[in-house]
């Protein structure tokens, strides 16, 4: 049995003043710290899901690090739009990886090492060119990477920034998604088959639970800011202000459980 955290877009500042319509970025990702801090377990690794600062900036990194280092377990980062490869590998620890896309790509594409073992954990990077986003785009070399990792005998999780599937809002559903999120997923599953577990993504900055073709997908929030969903909305607004939230998955020889917390800030 495996217990994870998941937690996604803090969206840090070059220093500890940003403010997100009112809401401390950095405060509030101390605030989710200490909430995990205080859990009465000690996971075995944590993966935040992208979106780690508000602009690619070397301070934002390293006040992140400063944070983030506090986690009480290895931590394990995909690439958000808002993220940049280089300065994350920089200035952050990485729990024990192993790449399985060449680093020089700019694609942060690895497997989830140490306690992760028994079952066969990727983190994929959906990054597009800097303009084209804030869509995602899974690229040929890492689904091809994925699916050859995959030893068809333990059980898969994929973790990315980019949720694969319409939620239901017009907006979020335009702009959001990873434009080839089916084809990625059918080919996990193909390959997986029922051992693939479920697909964990953040970039909603609110929670995501859907079930395609029998497969889970889940999705955490920012502790920095909710964003609104509405069905026909053809723009996203900020719900500054609101819960910290994370997720505790335990990952059991036959379940997959999500409990999604938020807990008030301050
Ligand atoms: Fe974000």
């Amino acid at each position: 049995m495996l217990e994870v955290i998941h937690i996604s877009d803090t969206h840090f500042g070059p220093d500890r003043s940003l403010d997100i319509r009112g809401a401390n970025a950095c405060a509030r990702s101390e605030a989710l710290v200490s909430e995990i801090l205080n859990l009465p377990f000690v996971p075995d690794f944590i993966v935040h899901t992208g979106d780690v600062v508000n602009d690619p900036d070397s301070g934002a990194y390293q006040l992140a690090a400063e944070v983030l280092s506090q986690l009480p377990a290895p931590v394990y980062y995909a690439t958000g739009n808002h993220d940049d490869v280089p300065m994350m590998r920089a200035a952050l620890d990485f729990g024990e990886m192993g790449l399985i896309v060449p680093e020089e790509k700019e694609q942060l594409c690895y497997r989830i090492g140490g306690a992760a073992g028994e079952m066969d954990f990727f983190v994929v990077d959906g990054k597009v060119p800097p303009g084209e986003g804030p869509h995602g785009f899974v690229s040929e070399n890492q689904m091809e990477a994925v699916i050859n990792a995959i030893s068809g005998e333990k059980p898969v999780a994929v973790f990315l920034h980019y949720p694969l599937t319409p939620i239901g809002s017009t907006w979020i559903d335009q702009h959001l998604l990873v434009k080839n999120g089916r084809d990625f997923q059918d080919r996990l599953a193909e390959k997986a088959g029922s051992h693939l577990r479920g697909i964990f993504s953040g970039h909603l900055h609110r929670g995501l639970q859907i079930y395609r073709n029998g497969v889970l997908q889940s999705g955490v929030s920012s502790p920095a800011c909710e964003f609104t969903a509405g069905p026909t909305d053809q723009s996203c607004d900020f719900l500054p202000g609101g819960p910290i939230p994370f997720n505790h998955i335990t990952f059991s020889k036959d379940a997959t459980t999500v409990k999604s917390y938020s807990l008030p800030f301050g």
